[in-house]
């Protein structure tokens, strides 16, 4: 079949992936390619064992692959056939030098701005699907424009909003899709054609143009808000500890308020993920380099409530453990950022973990997703860490089991099965309130939720 278009996609991460695959089962009269420089991802893009785990993703690809979506590490060819690239490579926070610890890295972006102009022979409208820093798009441009071909290159911004766990379900229905462009002649004609590849399965009035600036500060603006209210509400879970309040309780009443509404108001051991934290310290750095110290520690203040939200829960652990946890096992129910995800990029589980081990505890782990990741992220101490597969293995001979990660099917084992393989006392210490609490004190455990009164067996 031959194709009207060809889209590329640089970056078969966690977005270019997914979303490269929706829109090529969405628009089957488009040739959609997605290269990436890491070959063994390829390979495993290519095969029946794919480098993520999102759900519903294998049906899809499965479905379109080889018919109009395909995956290469060919930089070369795919740049220049395509009409449109995408570029959905990764932006994380500057490791070394001027913004180290807070500004994005823009070192793989501006790489393939080179790649572009190298291997181009025609125009192209480059999508940014990164999340950049504000003004991104300026450099991009002007790096582009530098090309000895007289080639016309069209920077546009189209922020990607996915969350991991319901990538496909947020890719085929989002809320919104977001297109920002120059207010040129050129600038619409680009935006346009992106209005129509999306405008194939997702509501015109759902598709949202803007201009450049303002689109590529949504997207770092949308993440800090999000983050914001989960904060926000763990910030006063202590509060509810203190004072026999209920966490859940304030959640359901705040957020039967229009104005507020219910979602992202869950307290938990802390957000985790690739994202939130880097773009708010990225929106800090910025707020910064323009002087604006009162917006960049108003930002600032989100992430430091979310370090002393992980740190707080194990620290609370110590404490109901009698001060120590020398030679005591410990497992953690959980080490993904989130349910339904084996990202572990950020993970809560992650400062947890090696904080029981700073503590000298005996740790294991369990995941139904992560545990290959947990494995990367644990190198230097995997001698002293468990990994196990079977939560009940897990759970046997622990003094306390931690949920760390919200994975449904922590709520459907078998406790009092669990809690007679355990140590006595038994500890439950559930980080993202998952489970029945009641049930649990009565199976004879101690449980000590997250902002709401802990259930003990002594006074
Ligand atoms: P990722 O690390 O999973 O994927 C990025 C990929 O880009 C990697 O596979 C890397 O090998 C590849 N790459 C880097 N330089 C390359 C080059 N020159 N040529 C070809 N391939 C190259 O990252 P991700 O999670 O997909 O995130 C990508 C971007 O999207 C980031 O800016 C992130 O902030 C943003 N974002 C992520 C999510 C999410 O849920 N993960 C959601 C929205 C936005
Ligand atoms: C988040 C945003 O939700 C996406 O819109 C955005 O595109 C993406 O970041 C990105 O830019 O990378 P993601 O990080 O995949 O998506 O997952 P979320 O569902 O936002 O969860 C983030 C973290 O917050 C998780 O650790 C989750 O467990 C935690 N969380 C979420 C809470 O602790 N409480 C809540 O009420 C909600």
């Amino acid at each position: 079949m031959s194709h009207k278009k060809n889209i590329l996609c640089i970056g078969a991460g966690y977005v270019g992936g997914p979303t490269m695959a929706v829109i090529a089962l969405k628009c089957p009269g488009i040739r959609v390619t997605v290269v990436d420089i890491n070959e063994e991802k390829i390979a495993r893009w290519n095969s029946d064992d794919l480098p993520i785990f999102e759900p519903g993703l294998d049906e899809i690809v499965r479905e379109v692959r080889g018919r109009n979506l395909f995956f290469t590490t060919d930089v070369f060819e795919s740049i220049s056939q395509a009409d449109i690239i995408f570029v959905s490579v990764n932006t994380p926070t500057k490791s070394f030098g001027l913004g180290a610890g807070a500004a994005a890295d823009l070192q793989f972006w501006e790489k393939t701005a080179h790649q572009i102009i190298e291997h181009s022979e025609g125009p192209k409208i480059i999508v940014e699907k990164s999340t950049v820093p504000v003004k991104t798009a300026e450099a991009m441009q002007r790096i582009l424009s530098s090309n000895k071909k007289g080639i016309h290159f069209e920077v546009i911004s189209n922020p990607e909003f996915l969350a991991e766990g319901s990538a496909v379900q947020d890719l085929l229905q989002p809320d919104r899709v977001l297109i920002g462009s120059l207010q040129t002649e050129s600038g619409r004609k680009a935006a346009a054609e992106l209005v129509d590849i999306y405008a194939q399965w997702i509501p015109r009035e759902r598709i949202l143009t803007t201009n450049l600036w303002s689109s590529e500060l949504s997207k770092l603006v949308a993440n800090a808000f999000l983050a914001q209210r989960i904060s926000s509400i763990n910030s006063i879970s202590p509060l509810c500890e203190k004072t026999q309040a209920d966490v859940g309780e304030i959640a359901r009443a705040i957020g039967a308020d229009s104005r507020i509404g219910t979602k992202f108001l869950n307290a938990s051991v802390g957000f985790g993920g690739s994202c939130f934290k880097k773009d708010i310290m990225n929106l800090v750095y910025i707020a910064r380099s323009y002087e604006l110290h009162e917006t960049a520690e108003y930002w600032e203040m989100v992430l430091r409530i979310n370090d002393f939200q992980s740190r707080r829960f194990v620290n609370r652990v110590i404490r109901e453990l009698f001060h120590t946890l020398v030679g005591k096992r410990i497992a953690l129910f959980g080490f993904a950022f989130k349910a339904n995800t084996g990202d572990t990029r950020e993970s809560p589980a992650i400062s947890v973990a090696r904080h029981l081990l700073e503590e000298h505890a005996r740790v294991v782990i369990t995941d139904p997703k992560a545990l290959e990741n947990a494995r990367i992220d644990l190198a230097d101490v995997l001698d002293r860490v468990e990994l196990e597969e079977d939560p009940y293995r897990a759970a046997a001979g622990a003094r306390a089991l931690l949920i760390v990660t919200e994975w449904d099917e922590y709520r459907r084992l078998d406790y009092e099965k669990i809690h007679a393989s355990m140590e006595k006392p038994a500890f439950i210490f559930d980080g993202r309130n998952i489970l029945d609490h009641q049930a649990l004190h009565r199976l004879g455990f101690n449980v000590f939720p997250i902002g709401k009164p802990a259930l003990t067996h002594y006074a």
